[in-house]
């Protein structure tokens, strides 16, 4: 197992790409089962959930070849199961739900267990299916669906990100028009139904609460450069500020995430878009902001962890409530060990600024705890050691090589 040493209290100077976006890649690629033509999709992500849908769609029977640009054919597929073995490892491979009943009108995935942030049902996922008429089994820890799905109108709960994916792809060969009320807004929904619409799908109001859905016949392929990824533009501009560097994120789009610039900006921190990206610099300690995260385009829960390491050596209090999982605060003991001043109250997190962080020895417990931890060890007196960090590897590409080039005294080694 590796982890990752810091040396902190260097400044992060320089330009750097954004990679390609993790939560947007892997609808993508999930809808290429779509159509039995190739899909072409350009600028992935090196990443461990990228190979793990890739095992997951090869083993449905879609032929995918190459590594930046990929390509998918899902031509003739030999099974409709989505095992328990691939969908433990990452909950996304729920997404295979809604394409394979709305071409083949079966499929059989297993049901996604919770995780360490939260219980994570698919509840609104199912029902969403079932009010399109298909019929859904649970037996034996998997969803049994049957049946092609027809247009309904669907109000959503809550906006559910995977949910409206899911269900945006099955109502893209449904009989008739599907309405998606209550729809997710993230950008990664306008990327898969702007995708969706080059592959010849009929959707409108995509990135907007309500989504319309006329059903098509068939879908064919499509050539697509995935968009960036702007969690990890949010984390790098979190690891600049808190180093008090000056960084052009080659690439990044600032309009994606405008809820964290906007807190960044309040917080003193200058943030520009520019041509080929967002520049961020931060001269002086930042000022405390209190955050609330919440749906697109609210604040993203992707980014409240790493937030809180920039607000553990702000300047006064911060307040950072997250209002989307129920338990997504496992950095909060590690970010302590590195001498943060944390208070956990219910579902808030009051985060008292201090002038220095001391290095630990930590550990990493899910993905983006682990960036906040990377975060807060650049800059920390002395050394940090940031363990388990696999969890870095399902969503960060090269994030120490990416650090290390902008100045950080980082490297990963063998445990
Ligand atoms: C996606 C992102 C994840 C991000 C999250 C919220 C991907 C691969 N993952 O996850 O990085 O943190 O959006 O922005 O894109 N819920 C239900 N019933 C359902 C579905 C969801 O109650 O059927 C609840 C969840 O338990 C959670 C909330 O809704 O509390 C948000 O979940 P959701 O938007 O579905 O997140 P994901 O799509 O799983």
């Amino acid at each position: 197992m590796d982890r990752i040493v810091i040396e902190g209290g260097h400044r992060l100077i320089g330009e750097i790409d954004v990679s390609g976006s993790k939560n947007a890649a892997l609808p993508l690629m999930v809808a290429s089962l779509l159509t039995e033509e190739p899909v072409i999709l350009r600028g992935m992500p090196d990443l461990v959930d990228i190979k793990t849908t890739r095992t997951l769609l090869s083993s449905l029977g879609v032929e995918v070849s190459g590594d930046r640009d990929m390509t998918f054919r899902a031509s003739n597929l030999d099974s409709m199961e989505a095992p328990y073995d691939l969908v433990r490892k990452m909950r996304a491979s729920i997404l295979v739900l809604g394409p394979l009943v709305s071409r083949f009108g079966s499929a059989k995935v297993s049901l996604p267990g919770g995780c360490a942030i939260g219980v994570r049902p698919i509840n609104l996922h199912l029902a969403g299916l079932k009010a399109m008429g298909v019929d859904i089994n649970l037996e034996h820890g998997y969803v049994i669906a049957n049946g092609k799905p027809g247009g309904a109108k669907i109000v959503l709960d809550f906006p559910t990100v995977g949910g409206t994916e899911n269900l945006l792809m099955a109502a893209t060969l449904a009989d008739g028009t599907t309405v998606i009320e209550n729809a997710a807004r993230e950008p990664e929904i306008v990327e898969l139904a702007n995708l969706l619409n080059a592959m010849g799908a009929r959707i409108e109001g995509a990135g907007s609460e309500i989504i319309t859905i006329d059903g098509v016949p068939e879908l064919h392929g499509a050539d697509w450069n995935l968009m960036p990824d702007r969690i990890e533009t949010g984390t790098l501009m979190a690891a600049a500020a808190i180093t008090r560097g000056n960084v052009l994120l080659k690439g990044a789009r600032a309009a994606d995430l405008e809820s964290v610039v906007r807190k960044l900006i309040d917080a003193g921190i200058t943030v520009e878009q520019e041509q080929d990206g967002v520049r961020i610099s931060c001269a002086d300690r930042p000022r405390s902001v209190d955050v609330r995260t919440a749906p697109y385009p609210g604040f993203p829960t992707d980014m409240q962890a790493q937030i809180m390491a920039l607000m553990a050596t702000s300047m006064g209090t911060a307040v950072i409530s997250e209002t989307i999982f129920e338990n997504r605060f496992m950095h909060v003991p590690e970010l302590r060990r590195l001498g943060a001043q944390v208070q956990i109250e219910g579902r808030s997190a009051v985060v008292r600024g201090i002038e220095l962080l001391s290095g630990a020895t930590v550990m990493a417990t899910d993905l983006r705890a682990s960036a906040s931890l990377v975060i807060a060890g650049l800059a920390a007196s002395g050394t940090t050691i940031v363990r388990r960090v696999y969890h870095l590897d399902r969503g960060y590409e090269r994030i120490e090589q990416k650090l290390a080039d902008l100045g950080a005294q980082i490297k990963r080694e063998e445990e």
